[in-house]
């Protein structure tokens, strides 16, 4: 009989992981002034039959708070309340990497806290508008385009809140290279119209992201760093350029030689973004010599067919594992699946985050 590649075990670095099965990030607005609490400790101790969970977007400097009540981890209240969760995930035998997110032009001066104001590569408004506690919807601001002093402090900043994740408990962190958010905001030539050496050309769009990796590489090693990166994502005002693909490939090819661990690869076609190309999947497979997680639609089924085909090391699971915290026992013993509930995915309180209940 061949072997279930999804209930494997994995050596993601010197760490091992139960399973291949990763719980996605997931922004979920619970944590009131940014500071993560005992509920939330609650909401990953229930998830922690993950291989490894990812924790919610979480923003490494108080400009990268672009969202309502999202967490951060650049004080030491919030170094204080993630302790409640990674102590929490790892006393149910769980493995924990925050993922740093900064919003860059995703955001609102609502949401920042006083001093903090919404930077990006370039003086350019994201489309829409930012939901906001006490405005409602609001539309997205022009942002201030990074000086070369803010370069530096924001490169800083992730390297801080690496240090700062390790402090907390956290076995490794996550760079947020996706989804429309500052770093992604560096690669794609629609936000970042920069005339320096972070600006142009492909080497230079990737040069951020590259830099920001290897800080924090070099500050807490390579084998607790990872990104995750959305090649033709249309996430937050992203929108499609004709070098997506050698984009990715140059950056992919740049970040082997930081050390970090894994790539995060995901297809938000489930979602309504453009397909991510195979080819590109299948080059970006080839060129990274560690981890590699698929993420973006997959269920059960397709997501063991991807182990076994090799097309990823582990598979992440967004919406299933929101829905259902035991997800994993779910999957092993073929057990139906709940259904998320989408008007709680972002509101404060227990409702719709820690009541989803387990099989049975
Ligand atoms: C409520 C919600 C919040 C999300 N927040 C984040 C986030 O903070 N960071 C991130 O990288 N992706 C975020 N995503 C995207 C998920 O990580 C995942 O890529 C997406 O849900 C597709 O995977 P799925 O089909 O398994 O759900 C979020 C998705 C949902 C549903």
């Amino acid at each position: 009989m061949s072997k279930n590649h999804l209930f494997s075990s994995f050596s993601l670095g010197g760490i091992t992981l139960g399973n291949r099965a990763v719980m996605a990030p997931m922004t979920r607005s619970r944590a009131e002034g940014n500071v993560p609490n005992a509920l939330m400790a609650e909401y990953y101790r229930q998830r922690a039959g993950a291989g490894l969970v990812l924790t919610e977007g979480t923003s490494p400097s108080p400009n990268g708070l672009g969202y309502a009540r999202i967490p951060g981890i650049f004080n030491e209240a919030q170094v204080a309340g993630w302790k409640k969760t990674t102590a929490a995930v790892h006393a149910a035998g769980g493995r924990i990497f925050v993922q740093l997110m900064h919003t860059g032009r995703v955001g609102h001066p609502s949401n920042l806290p006083p001093g903090a104001e919404i930077i990006a590569p370039s003086a350019i408004a994201a489309p829409g508008e930012m939901y906001t506690d006490q405005r409602g919807m609001q539309p997205h601001p022009v942002p201030r385009a990074m000086t070369a002093a803010d370069l530096v402090k924001t490169r800083e900043e992730f390297v801080q809140a690496a240090k700062n994740a390790l402090a907390a408990g956290f076995d490794g962190v996550e760079l947020h290279g996706a989804n429309g958010y500052l770093l992604e905001q560096f690669i794609n030539p629609h936000t970042n119209q920069r005339t320096d050496a972070y600006g142009g050309t492909i080497e230079n769009r990737i040069r951020f992201v590259v830099e920001v990796a290897r800080a924090v590489s070099e500050a807490i090693g390579g084998d607790r760093v990872g990104i995750r990166l959305s090649p033709h994502g249309a996430n937050a005002g992203m929108t499609a350029y004709d070098e997506t693909d050698a984009t990715h490939l140059a950056l992919v090819r740049a970040l082997v030689e930081t050390g970090i661990q894994y790539i995060h690869v995901v297809d938000h076609s489930a979602m309504g973004a453009p397909p991510v190309p195979e080819a590109l999947k299948i080059v970006l497979r080839q060129v990274w010599p560690r981890a590699y997680i698929a993420s973006g639609g997959f269920d059960r089924a397709t997501g063991e067919t991807a182990l076994r085909e090799g097309r990823a090391d582990l598979i992440a699971f967004g919406r299933p594992f929101l829905a259902n915290p035991d997800l994993v026992r779910r999957f092993e013993e073929e057990l139906t699946l709940a259904v998320p509930e989408f008007a709680t995915f972002y509101t404060p309180g227990p409702k719709g985050y820690t009541d989803y209940p387990v099989h049975g």
